[in-house]
């Protein structure tokens, strides 16, 4: 007997006869799981490049890089750079500080009674400033380089003395030529 439209039961919907390809638990599963698993590749990525936020500023050598060093104000006359010492650490014997001018930045420390070193604070690492006093040490924090306050290597991965200038002291300034 052949097969009309009228012999079928009802008109059914397609949702009705065609179960979803794929379960909606099973769907959401899959989807977290993704998740979870390209959360953990990026983790270890980011650990496995070293990608601490402070790694780029961070010494790459081990022991301590000291404290920022204070400012002290310095005066400039063509490649003349004067320094009153008065209010700063140079007031004292074994003081530092970081003299910031147009020429650029120098380290000064005071050696003595009457004797004081002036130092380039550019690195001769990778020429970033050195900014840092440990006490009696200049410190690079960029990868941890240690200077003695007459410019020599205390600590590397510097290789190279920081270029020093002769000063004179006189009337509680400290003058360098650059
Ligand atoms: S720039 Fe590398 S230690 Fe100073």
């Amino acid at each position: 007997m052949p097969i009309t439209a009228l012999s079928l039961p009802r008109s059914v919907s397609l949702s009705e006869t065609v179960p979803p390809l794929v379960d909606p638990s099973r769907r959401s599963f899959c989807t977290q799981g993704c998740l979870s698993a390209a959360a953990v590749a990026l983790a270890s990525l980011s650990s496995g490049c070293g990608g601490g936020g402070s790694d780029s500023t961070s010494p790459g050598g081990s022991g301590s890089t000291g404290s920022p060093l204070a400012s002290a104000t310095g005066n400039v006359s063509g490649r003349v750079v004067s320094v009153p010492i008065d209010g700063s650490p140079l007031t004292t014997v074994g003081g530092a500080a970081v003299v910031r001018t147009s020429l650029g930045n120098y380290l000064l420390a005071r050696t003595g009674q009457d004797t004081f070193t002036a130092l380039t604070a550019v690195c001769t690492h990778e020429a970033n400033q050195v900014s840092n006093f440990t006490g009696s040490q200049f410190a690079c924090t960029f990868h941890g380089s240690l200077y003695t306050t007459s410019g020599s290597v205390a600590r590397g991965p510097a290789t190279r003395p920081l270029t020093s200038y002769p000063t004179t002291f006189a009337g509680n300034t400290v003058t360098f030529s650059v």
